[in-house]
């Protein structure tokens, strides 16, 4: 164990409320890493600065404009677990803002394989770059390199967490919220709405960071859907139960709770965790699915979502009802990432002036 990893393991200890402090600059927020980190204020601020940026870039003069705002910054994408829609929409929200982007997405081709330590190549990165974007197998990677380069480096560029293991992938929970807000737009946004969240709880990250962020929201209510062995982790269950964020648990099957959601956030199995070959198909989970049989039974005004990718958990015939949101919401991620990095570097306000 080094030194920096002895300090580590003091800072992993801490409570959520001291570690968010690390992650902030002059009380703004600069590292994106949690789902808790983000208040309502924040997420407001994001959604407004996601809606300005589609409305400038439908023209080329807006889009030009817009790619004047960080061409003077670089961001490194440091991918080393699969990824479509996380990585490409942080390019491309990268390059709407006119930055310079760079990229690992294979850890074999970076010098790690030397030997080199994961502290050393991050410091590396951050050599070359003002924004390092992270996706990792390990679920305090995104963590300890905000940590790192805040208080062991002289150049702390900003970290932003693109899925840590099996525990956050805040910015997609960023672009869930934007989704749900928009679809629920005509009927008093998201407050007061039933969300079920369906598949693998235990491993999904994303059902985790999304769940975090219904503390902003008065009168979110959650429906857990998934068999036992998928079930909600305690964490999240004791935050909620803090927060005053009514939840039940559904064991036997979709089906039955399918009438009582405002929105209905399936999952995959995440089987890329398991600890043995072969683990989760141990366990059925065909009654977790969302088949077109099941329409009839949804709200009329109610929304599908699946941070995808997906498996048979959802039939593709219901790609064709008006209620299947997921493929805005793929798009949603783009601009609200865009946003997330002009609110990091403090430029939104240029954008809002436009
Ligand atoms: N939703 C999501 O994280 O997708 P990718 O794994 O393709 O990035």
């Amino acid at each position: 164990m080094t030194i920096l990893d002895e300090r580590f393991r003091k800072f992993e200890m801490l409570p959520n409320e001291e570690k968010i402090k690390c992650f902030e600059l002059n009380g703004r927020l600069f590292d994106m890493i949690l789902s808790q980190q983000l208040n309502r204020q924040v997420l407001d601020d994001i959604y407004k600065i996601t809606n300005r940026l589609r409305t400038i870039a439908k023209s080329k003069a807006g889009s030009v404009f817009l790619q004047t705002v960080l061409c003077h910054k670089r961001a490194m994408l440091y991918f080393a677990q699969p990824s479509s829609r996380t990585f490409l929409s942080f390019e491309n929200a990268c390059h709407i803002l006119g930055m310079k982007t760079s990229e690992i997405r294979d850890p074999s081709v970076s010098s790690e394989v030397k030997g080199e330590s994961y502290d050393d190549s991050l410091r590396t990165f951050s050599s070359y770059t003002d924004l390092i974007i992270i996706r990792h197998k390990g679920q305090n990677m995104a963590e300890r390199s905000a940590w790192l380069l805040n208080t062991c480096t002289n150049r702390p560029v900003p970290v932003i967490n693109g899925g840590s293991g099996s525990d956050q992938h805040p910015t997609q929970a960023i672009l869930d919220v934007y989704t749900l807000q928009r679809s629920f737009e005509d009927q008093g946004g998201l407050e007061g709405k039933t969300i079920l969240m369906c598949g693998d709880l235990k491993r999904g990250r994303t059902v985790r960071s999304l769940s975090y962020l219904m503390k902003n929201f008065e009168g979110v209510r959650i429906i857990y859907a998934a068999p036992k062995i998928f079930q909600m982790r305690e964490d999240v269950c004791s935050f909620l139960e803090r927060h005053n964020i009514p939840y039940v648990v559904e064991l036997e099957e979709l089906e039955k709770v399918l009438p009582e959601a405002d929105a209905i956030y399936m999952t995959r199995i995440q089987d890329e965790h398991d600890e043995y070959a072969g683990e989760s198909k141990k366990t059925d989970s065909s009654r977790f699915m969302l088949k077109v049989s099941h329409l009839a039974s949804l709200r009329p005004n109610a929304i599908i979502m699946h941070p995808f990718p997906r498996r048979d958990e959802i039939d593709v015939a219901i790609d064709a009802d008006p209620r299947a949101m997921y493929w805005r919401q793929e798009r949603n991620g783009m601009w609200s990432r865009a946003a997330l990095i002009a609110y990091i570097f403090n430029v939104h306000q240029q954008i809002m002036d436009y």
